[in-house]
């Protein structure tokens, strides 16, 4: 799946309430900048919950392409409460975004 980065941005409106891409900016959830190929739970002073912090998870882009789909699927016990995007399209596109 190719995702298209213009296309992603109308997606993340729905992750802004709790998420920055701007660099240090923590809100509800962790900033969002450099995300992919980022190690799981390592942004500056986020107060991560442990299953976020010890997945092991490095976010590549097939990483978080299954995570955005169900994240207490991935990782049981985060505390993103967030249902998830099912539509596949949605999720390259938005990671395409992140990557931008
Ligand atoms: C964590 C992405 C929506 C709250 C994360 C992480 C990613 C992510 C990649 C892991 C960060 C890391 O390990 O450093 C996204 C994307 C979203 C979205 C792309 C939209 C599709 C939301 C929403 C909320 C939220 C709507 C709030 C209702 C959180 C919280 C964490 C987190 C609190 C930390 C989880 C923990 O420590 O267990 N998010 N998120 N996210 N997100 Fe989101």
């Amino acid at each position: 799946l190719t995702g298209d980065a213009a296309a992603g941005k109308t997606v993340f409106a729905v992750c802004m309430s709790c998420h920055s891409r701007d660099e240090g900016v923590n809100n509800v959830g962790p900033s969002l900048y450099n995300i992919v190929d980022r190690q799981a739970g390592t942004i500056e002073g986020f107060n991560y919950s442990d299953a976020n912090k010890n997945s092991g998870i490095t976010w590549t882009e097939e990483e978080l392409f299954v995570y955005l789909k169900d994240p207490q699927a991935k990782i049981p016990g985060t505390k993103m409460v967030f249902p998830g995007l099912p539509d596949p399209q949605k999720r390259a596109d938005l990671i395409a975004f992140l990557k931008s």
